[in-house]
């Protein structure tokens, strides 16, 4: 038999555009950290999973610009396997129909994604039917690659949960053939929008800063941010601190923004200066990010290649896997 690629740390991006810098902080960063650590993961763009909810011109659309972004960001491509979902899509559909006949139609209805969306922007009238089988999906995609580890921030592991719950049910049933993964909880960094109320996302443009956004933009976003009154603390003023360090390239501003809040708990006027230095930590990431994504786009073939290497590992390990779960299945 084939010698199959190892995937230790295994996880999916959803293909859409406009990143903003709390996408970077929540998703991207603890995968560079993983990186750094020596870890080299596998990389997904879920273009199957964004199904759900756009058509599929749209979907594909966005794939070689998140690749971009995620390369431009430091993803290291030597080190890295990035693929795009759908080129094992025949794979994963099948797998994805063996693994539901694990879990019952009452269990997928009270996992709490699916719950929260009918709940608030779904209705069970007219959401199409692949929102219900997206955790099953989930799980096809990380058993296909036999994943250990699965970093997820927290409005992910009730997926994971369930993946866990099919793996044991179909290796109870049929012997081992899944490792059992775990989920490797990413400490979820609430980042609210700059004007200090709700998550920071597209849907308030004026409090979100995207990775495109040109600089003088950002700034004004920036001036725009809310502060609070000397010697308080809010959440809105919390979350821009964590933005501000976690976007900082060097120490000495790290520093300067410790010092500027202990003046400000103190009942210092220096609400001013800390704007300052979050406008310059913002200006500076994202002038780097698109200087980085200018040269990736330029350089001829990278992404093909870095996707072309990617799937022929996801192609390998999915052949692979399907072979062991119909030899089981089957025999
Ligand atoms: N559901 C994930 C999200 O919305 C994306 C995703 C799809 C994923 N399949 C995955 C993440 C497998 C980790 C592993 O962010």
């Amino acid at each position: 038999m084939k010698k199959s690629h190892k995937v230790k740390v295994f996880t999916g991006i959803r293909p859409s555009g406009d990143l903003t810098v709390a996408n970077y902080l929540g998703a991207i960063e603890p995968i560079l950290k993983l990186l750094e650590e020596g870890v080299e993961p596998m990389v997904f763009v879920a273009d199957l999973h964004a199904l759900t909810d756009k058509e599929p011109s749209l979907a594909k659309k966005y794939i070689h610009e998140v690749v971009a972004d995620y390369l431009a960001l430091g993803l290291d491509p030597e080190r890295t396997t990035i693929f795009v979902q759908s080129v094992i899509g025949p794979q994963l559909f099948t797998l994805m129909s063996y693994l539901a006949r694990h879990i019952s139609v009452a269990e997928l209805l009270r996992v709490p994604t699916l719950k929260d969306k009918l709940k608030n922007n779904a209705r069970e009238e007219t959401a199409n039917s692949l929102l219900f089988l997206y955790p099953v999906l989930m799980a096809s995609d990380i058993l296909m690659q036999r994943a250990e580890q699965v970093p997820v921030g927290e409005d992910q592991v009730a997926h994971l949960e369930v993946t866990r719950l099919l793996a044991k049910r179909f290796n109870d049933k049929y012997g081992n053939v899944f490792p059992i993964p775990k989920a490797y909880q990413v400490k979820s960094l609430r980042i609210l929008s700059l004007k200090g109320e709700g998550k920071m996302s597209k849907s308030v443009p004026e409090g979100a800063i995207f990775l495109t956004d040109d600089i003088e933009s950002a700034v004004k976003k920036v001036k725009g941010a809310v502060t609070a009154i000397e010697g308080k603390m809010t959440d809105g003023l919390e979350s821009n601190i964590v933005l501000a360090k976690g976007l900082c390239k060097s120490e000495e501003d790290r520093t300067r923004i410790d010092t500027i809040i202990a003046e400000h708990m103190a009942g210092e006027k220096v609400m001013g200066e800390f704007k300052k230095v979050l406008a310059k930590v913002v200006s500076e990431f994202l002038t780097d990010f698109q200087e980085h994504r200018k040269i990736v786009v330029q350089t001829p073939g990278l992404i093909h290649s870095v996707l072309n290497k990617g799937a022929r590992i996801a192609v390998e390990n999915a052949n692979e896997t399907m072979a062991l779960v119909e030899k089981v299945m089957f025999k």
